[in-house]
């Protein structure tokens, strides 16, 4: 059984990046159990706070969540064309201090999905991440590619994800993913 931390990079309550979460962990195998990993309490980044204060609780928590989990799933909106700044500040807390980032993200198996009601599918946002994912020296997943366009017909007004094609597109997708996070060696 692995357990990877699922992170949204949005705030807002009707996100579809949210719901493709919901739904993932809906929709994840058996051997894999998603965790929401949350940034809503993650303040900006400022050196001073860091230097005054330390690390905020809520990036204390985030951390030491991710740590323990075998793999990291990421939902990114995309903001012309990269990615949101409100979750790049959460990975930029996360990593650190610089001591522990081996510790939190090292080796970590990391997969990026993502969902735009544009028609995209946040492939430059998700390719955005790769500088980010190396510098922070995780085992990225490449064995396939979620683009999630055209979103709000294809969740409901609940926020569950109806179309059945995207579900079956996102239980694949996770089946692959599990099996990475499994093996060492990918
Ligand atoms: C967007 N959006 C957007 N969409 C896209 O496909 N490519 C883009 O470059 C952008 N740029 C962009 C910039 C800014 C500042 C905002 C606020 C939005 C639209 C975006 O995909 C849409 O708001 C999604 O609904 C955001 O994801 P959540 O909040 O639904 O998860």
């Amino acid at each position: 059984m692995a357990t990877v931390v699922a992170i949204s990079g949005s705030l807002r309550k009707g996100s579809f990046n949210s719901a493709l979460l919901r739904a993932a962990a809906e929709l994840a195998p058996d051997d894999l159990v998603l965790v929401e990993g949350s940034i809503a309490a993650i303040p900006l980044y400022d050196g001073d706070l860091e230097a005054r204060e330390g690390l905020p609780p809520a990036v204390v928590e985030l951390k030491a969540q991710i740590a323990a989990a075998d793999g990291l799933l990421l939902a990114t909106p995309e903001y012309n064309q990269s990615f949101p700044g409100v979750l790049k500040n959460a990975i930029d807390w996360l990593s650190r201090p610089p001591a522990d980032v081996p510790r939190v993200f090292g080796g970590k198996a990391v997969a990026v999905i993502g969902a735009t009601p544009g028609p995209g599918g946040t492939r430059l946002a998700q390719a955005a991440w790769l500088p980010v994912l190396r510098a922070l020296g995780t085992r990225p997943w490449f064995g396939k590619q979620l683009h999630v366009s055209g979103a709000a017909s294809l969740f409901d007004g609940e926020g569950g994800l109806v179309d059945e094609r995207t579900r079956a597109q996102l239980a694949e997708y996770l089946r692959g993913f599990a099996r990475f996070v499994a093996s060492p060696s990918g």
